[in-house]
Formats: C-alpha cells, sequence, structure tokens
C-alpha cells in the first residue's frame, strides 16, 4: 500500500508535488485529474458553451438534483425564454414554473425567480463573484455557490455536490455517514486541499465528471481511474462501501385522491397550490383526502351533481418523493358542461395549451382524460 502515501493531501492545493525519501515522485491529486479530464472530460454541455455567470447559475440550480441528460433540454428552453437575469426578474412565476414543469424539485424555480429579482434591484443587475454572496442567494447552497464561482469566474472554490464527495471518501476513506456533520467536515477538508489554484474551473468539472462517469455508484471503473495509485479504498479493495449511506428512515406512504374534473372538450380544471409544500405554486388537479367520495367532492367545490355524464376511477400509480411516496389515486369526473362557476383558485386547462407550470403527476392525470376522451365509447 505505499502508493497510498504517494499521494499529497495537505496543502496539496498549490506548488509542486515533494519528493519524500524513498517514495517514487507522483503527480498531485488535481494534476492527474485535470490531465484525465483533458482526454476524457465532458466539454460540450450547453452550459460550457457561452459561459456566462447567469447560465452557469441556472444550470447548476437545474443540476441540483436531477441528471444531465435530464437537464439538457430543460436548459435550452429556459435559455431561449428568459436569455438573461433581467429577463428571467421580469417574468411572471407562473411562466418560470411551466418551464419547469415535470423538472421537480420546484423551490428551485421559484428560488431562482426570487434570486434574479435580488441580483437586479440588490447587484445592480450584475451577477455576484464570490462565493459568499453567490451563497446569500435564494436557492443556493455552499457547494453550487463554488461551482458558479469556480466555472463563472474562475475563483478557487471547492464544490462538494454527491459525484465530489464519492471520489473523496473513497479516495481517502472517509468513514461515518455522509449525513452526518463530522464526515461532512472531513470530505469538506479534502475538497479544499484538494482543489487547486489554477484551471478551478476545469477541476471542477473534472471532479463531478470523474464520478459521474468512472468512480461510480456500483462498480466503479477503478481501472480506468487516473487516482487509482493514491486511492486507498481501491487499495483496501473495498472502495464501494464509502460514502456510508445516511441511516435510512422508513418511507411513509400518503394515499390522496385527486380529482379530474373534464368537461366535454377534454379540458380540465386545475387548482393553484399553495406556495408551500409539494408543487408550491404549482397547478393541479384537486387533491384531496383518499376516502373523499366524489359525491363530497362535488358538493364541496359547489359542482351541481346534475352536471355530471360519468364517474370513472383510474388505477391507482406511485410517486417518490425524496421522504415519501406519493400514492395517487385518480377520479375521473366527465361533465356534460362546465359548471358556471367553481369555489377556489382554479382554471380550466386543455394539455398543451395553457402556461401554467404543471407538476409530472398533474401533467399524467391531464394526459390520462386526454386519452380517455379519445375511446370510442366514451361520453356516450
Ligand atoms: N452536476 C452539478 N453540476 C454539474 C456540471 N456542471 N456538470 C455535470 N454535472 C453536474
Amino acid at each position: 500500500m505505499g502508493s497510498v502515501l504517494n499521494v499529497r493531501h495537505a496543502g496539496a492545493a498549490g506548488g509542486p508535488a515533494q519528493a519524500q525519501p524513498g517514495r517514487a515522485l507522483s503527480p498531485k491529486f488535481s494534476d492527474r485529474l485535470l490531465a484525465w479530464w483533458d482526454a476524457h472530460g465532458r466539454k460540450h454541455l450547453p452550459w460550457q458553451q457561452d459561459r456566462t455567470p447567469y447560465r452557469v447559475w441556472v444550470a447548476e440550480v437545474m443540476l441540483q438534483q436531477t441528471q444531465v441528460d435530464v437537464v439538457v433540454p430543460y436548459f435550452q428552453r429556459f435559455m431561449e425564454r428568459f436569455p438573461s437575469v433581467r429577463a428571467l426578474a421580469e417574468a411572471e412565476l407562473d411562466d418560470v414554473l411551466h418551464l419547469w414543469s415535470s423538472l421537480g424539485y420546484y423551490a428551485r424555480a421559484r428560488n431562482l425567480h426570487s434570486a434574479a429579482t435580488i441580483v437586479e434591484r440588490e447587484h445592480g443587475g450584475v451577477f455576484p463573484r464570490s462565493p459568499e454572496e453567490i451563497a446569500a442567494l435564494p436557492g443556493v447552497g455552499r457547494s453550487t455557490a463554488a461551482a458558479i464561482a469556480a466555472q463563472a469566474f474562475g475563483e478557487r472554490a471547492a464544490i462538494l455536490d454527491g459525484n465530489a464527495k464519492r471520489v473523496y471518501a473513497r479516495h481517502w476513506r472517509v468513514s461515518g455517514a455522509v449525513s452526518s456533520a463530522a464526515t461532512a467536515n472531513a470530505l469538506w477538508k479534502h475538497a479544499e486541499s484538494c482543489t487547486p489554484t489554477r484551471r478551478v474551473a476545469d477541476y471542477t468539472q473534472a471532479i463531478m465528471d470523474l464520478g459521474a462517469t468512472v468512480c461510480v455508484r456500483r462498480s466503479p471503473r477503478c481501472g480506468a481511474c487516473p487516482l487509482h495509485d493514491s486511492c486507498a479504498g481501491r487499495a483496501a479493495g473495498d472502495a464501494e462501501r464509502f460514502p456510508e449511506p445516511a441511516v435510512r428512515r422508513a418511507r411513509r406512504i400518503e394515499r390522496r385522491r385527486f380529482f379530474v374534473l373534464a368537461d366535454a372538450h377534454g379540458a380540465c380544471f386545475v387548482e393553484r397550490r399553495p406556495d408551500t409544500g409539494i408543487w408550491g405554486g404549482l397547478w393541479s388537479p384537486p387533491e384531496r383526502p383518499a376516502a373523499m367520495s366524489a359525491k363530497a367532492f362535488l358538493a364541496s367545490v359547489g359542482c351541481d351533481a346534475g352536471l355530471v355524464r360519468r364517474t370513472s376511477i383510474a388505477p391507482p400509480f406511485k410517486h417518490g418523493f425524496t421522504h415519501f411516496d406519493l400514492d395517487v389515486r385518480p377520479v375521473y369526473v366527465w361533465l356534460k358542461q362546465r359548471p358556471a362557476e367553481l369555489s377556489g383558485d382554479g382554471a380550466w386547462i386543455a394539455l398543451g395549451e395553457h402556461r401554467l407550470g404543471l407538476s409530472a403527476v398533474a401533467a399524467r392525470l391531464l394526459a390520462a382524460a386526454a386519452t380517455f376522451r379519445l375511446e370510442p365509447n366514451d361520453g356516450a
């Protein structure tokens, strides 16, 4: 395991690697990673082109909980619609949420919108440069702020996203649940000392790329890793054991009914959800307790039962959130005609012909309404 000792760690940020008696000189961590990235890293992601602070910021927020290939089309549509921080600040929140529809974690969109107004109002429209100022914006934590500062401004700032955590935890066999403060502190120390003073943007991308393509969660490709010779996890043969997962609590399941009121043309009634909680500020078919009957629901929104042509219960499906599963129980209510008025903050929309923000579940419920409508025996 002599090779493990070759890695320079403390103070590895600057200066050349130093020879130690009796040991071979090996290039330092960041040099090996950068050389690997030059040959194998991702260089054609949309936010790497025409790199402005605004584009980098939007991309990093979208990438917080979402994979690159999912983000790319959302990022491109977002940039077409809101090409500058000012355009975003001046937009209606509904328009922003509309472009975020089905991307999930909608607080990100609300925070982005509110941060854009802060950049306009408090920073004169100029995106702040230091990691501390960037981290003060809503929706930007320490790692995201560092990723933005490094990639947009070349500031030396260490990131510690999920990919970087995996690489550092394995390389130094950092034990302890990844969610614990002690483990996080240890990992941050490694991140700080490995981040170089030059080529910080490339290093930032490189550590994420290594974690995403080589030091992957299961069956890491250690043979292809530029850090192979100094990786303590690889040397001990237990790299995959790190980082140690957080202790999992049992996931709860929430069963809820969703009432999809559809008019004779297939337009559906949606309600605006409260700003807090799941799908905050988005629009959805009314969600109610699982035990509520269609009759009770219709009475509660002031819909005359005489307007109902047919009611049908569709198969339930699950939708996973970070901490629980939603057991979605759809009830379709086909109306002969729309009621003159329904109580609550609602709208009638046809799928594909509106500009509101819909969750993936709402879009699925509405898409099913459109499909049922096309069935020949429906509505008879
Ligand atoms: N995850 C977070 N930021 C990323 C980036 N810039 N490239 C790829 N994956 C990422």
